[in-house]
């Protein structure tokens, strides 16, 4: 996952190959609380873990549930209806509403001592249909803030059951699907009517609630989409076991991608023609745009049909949270796309028709917009604006917009707190980046002599934008290192059996630690004496050649901090920008003394003075890749800056390369 400010995604050139997606936020959320509620254990498979699972796994936990986990195996050890706690309990929801939705309907039926609370965004999404219908039922429930919203105070209920319920089905579909998986708990002894006031909307969502209640025991019979009534003698009974397909709502970034970038095409694994959730229809949308997708029961397979893509006029209310997607392939179409029907937007993580229209404003488009509906005028060739994208904490803002990264212009795009898709996606970008290329991966090139700080600065850049890191140097002393323990004279005698070693280097960066086969050389790389060997085998052309490939497969998406001697002349010389670090012999003698000291290594000042000078004035004499700036770099001397003013000066350096 991303944690970093922003992410800056560099112009993306296309996309090919598989991705396998996180298990369905809807389907996760509603089984966990379906097995809660069971009798006896339900071991669920592929469970998605994220922001809104984890809500609802640790609201479980407070409950009494047993969760145990196992990877993406969750067994959930279930309450058989009944909350055994007496003592008040307080409920965090975040910004989930597939957990604040469902669990109060629960908790309120149960019964308890219960406040829901969550994340100020939640205190404005509305659950007063919800709390009236509940109210009818003899819930009860207080409003601790504002009247129609959370947080909420839930106690004892007087359930009344004779007469229908009544929910409004035109706001939100998770009130209806509360009613349904909170009710069976009621309806032992009769059966349970649920009236639906007003259309309603987002109905595959309710197919989903229906084919899992199924699973759980419940045959809810259903007339129309306005009365659904719970048989009497429903009683929940654990599946034992069930399986929580990819999530269909994610997969419309890939169909999208597809869609998008020639080539051979993208293939989405764990979701299909098989799948129960309403957000495979928008297979069905993304084909009216253009894509030329074929389906299995487990996996799609999409690639570029029309290009452009064909503008659509288009009912969304079935695919509400997909549909998003499709304002973003609405700029790459030849006509203005209408998406219809979508007032829903306006009231989950964020006003998302404002929040799509302000941002396909900021990439140059023109967007029109009412109440329930949405118009993106296509963005030609040449009227791409790089702009930094504000994502509003709603992951599908974030996930949406990373699409624009293929447009004509070759133009950035800045996600903006990319670590929102958390909620559903955790690792989206990383998915994104395992199957798309860009027109050119950026390098930031750090160079400068020995403990001048270029590692240190090289890799809190990387830290602070996301980027890979390659510490160059370690790759030669890794080198030194395979060299010694295979026994080679470190000099021009064994130059091709240690070019040939650094050509076959085991080696794996795993966060700070560094293996070599099977073993961590972390600290063994980082001796006086690893060092000196790094010296002496990077004097040789023959490694130095050799080590050049494994150097360029770390420039990967999004971006690259490279940190070493000859990175931005020879590595990467097309680097957009070069940094050479210096500092007085003093300083660093200084600084290195500081580090040795705190290691137990006994040295003094002066002698690593005298060591650092003589050390560069051999590495600027070498002939065989000299220490000396490249044209191009900018110098930064550091002997007076802190580690962040460093860090700032070279980010300052960076922004105003960008176009944002
Ligand atoms: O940066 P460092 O101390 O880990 O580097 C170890 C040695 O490797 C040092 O003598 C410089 C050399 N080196 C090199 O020649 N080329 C690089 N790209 C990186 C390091």
């Amino acid at each position: 996952m991303y944690a970093t400010a922003f992410l800056d995604l560099p112009a993306l050139s296309h996309a090919t190959g598989a991705v396998l997606l996180p298990g369905s936020k809807s389907i996760s959320n509603r089984v966990l609380l379906l097995s809660a509620l069971c009798e006896g254990t339900t071991t669920v498979h592929d469970l998605l873990d994220s922001d809104d699972t984890r809500v609802m796994l640790s609201a479980l936990r407070q409950l009494g549930c047993g969760v145990a986990h196992n990877g993406t195996t969750v067994t959930i050890t279930g309450l058989g209806g009944r909350v055994q706690k007496t003592e008040a309990l307080e409920f965090f929801m975040g910004n989930a509403g597939t957990a604040m939705r469902p669990l109060t309907a629960a908790l309120a039926v149960m019964g308890g001592d219960f406040t829901l609370k969550g994340v100020p965004r939640m205190h404005e999404r509305p659950i007063g249909d919800l709390v009236d219908a509940l109210r009818l039922l003899g819930c009860h429930i207080d409003y601790l803030g504002n009247e129609g919203y959370p947080p909420l105070r839930i106690s004892k209920p007087h359930l009344v059951l004779e007469a229908p319920i009544q929910v409004r089905g035109d706001v939100s579909s998770q009130f209806l699907t509360a009613l349904l998986m909170a009710l069976p708990l009621a309806a032992a002894q009769r059966a349970i009517t649920i009236d639906v006031v007003g259309e309603l909307i987002s109905k595959p969502y309710i197919e989903i609630t229906l084919k899992l209640l199924a699973r759980y025991g419940i045959a809810v019979q259903r007339e129309g989409w306005s009365r659904f009534v719970i048989p009497a003698g429903s009683h929940y009974r654990s599946p034992g076991s069930i399986h929580v397909e990819a999530d269909a709502s994610s997969a419309s970034y890939f169909i999208a991608l597809g869609a998008l970038t020639q080539g051979q095409g993208i293939t989405v694994q764990g979701v299909g023609a098989d799948s129960i959730q309403g957000d495979i229809r928008f297979v069905e949308a993304a084909q009216l745009m253009g894509a030329r997708i074929t389906s299995d029961a487990n996996a799609l397979h999409i690639q570029r049909g029309a290009w452009p893509l064909k503008g659509i006029d288009l009912d969304c209310n079935h695919i509400p949270d997909a549909a998003m997607t499709l304002a973003v392939m609405a700029l790459y179409a030849d006509r203005p796309t209408t998406l219809r029907n979508i007032a829903s937007w306006r009231v989950k993580e964020t006003d998302r028709i404002a929040a799509m229209a302000t941002e396909c404003r900021k990439l140059g488009a023109t967007v029109e917009e009412g109440p329930d509906w949405l118009r993106i005028h296509p963005l030609p060739a040449g009227a791409w604006r790089a702009a930094s994208i504000h994502t509003y904490d709603d992951h599908r803002v974030a996930m949406c917009f990373s699409l624009a990264a293929f447009n004509a212009d070759q133009v950035p795009v800045r996600i903006e707190d990319p670590k929102c898709v958390a909620k559903t996606f955790p690792d989206y970008f990383e998915a994104l980046f395992s199957v798309a290329e860009a027109h050119s991966v950026p390098v930031i090139c750090i160079d400068g002599p020995t403990a001048s700080g270029k590692g240190t600065l090289a890799a809190r850049l990387a830290q602070t934008l996301g980027y890979h890191y390659l510490d160059s140097g370690a790759l030669y002393r890794l080198t030194g290192l395979a060299a010694t323990r295979a026994g080679l004279p470190l000099d021009a005698s064994a130059e091709q059996a240690i070019a040939h070693l650094a050509r076959t280097l085991p080696v794996r960066f795993q966060g700070e630690q560094v293996w070599l086969g099977d073993d961590d050389v972390s600290e063994a790389i980082r001796t006086e004496d690893a060092g000196m060997n790094a010296s002496r085998v990077s004097a040789l052309p023959a490694v130095r050649t050799a080590l050049v490939a494994l150097q360029h497969s770390f420039r990967q998406l999004p971006g690259l901090l490279a940190d070493g001697r000859d990175m931005g002349t020879v590595i990467f010389p097309d680097a957009p920008l070069k940094v050479f670090l210096t500092a007085s012999a003093a300083k660093r003698a200084e600084r290195r003394h500081k580090q040795l000291i705190s290691k137990g290594f006994s040295v003094t000042l002066d002698s690593l003075r005298a060591d650092l000078e003589a050390r560069d004035a051999r590495d600027s004499s070498r002939s065989v890749a000299p220490l000396k700036p490249a044209q191009d770099a900018l110098s930064l001397d550091n002997s007076e800056l802190s580690i962040e003013e460093s860090v700032d000066q070279v980010l300052a350096w960076w922004q105003r390369k960008q176009p944002f």
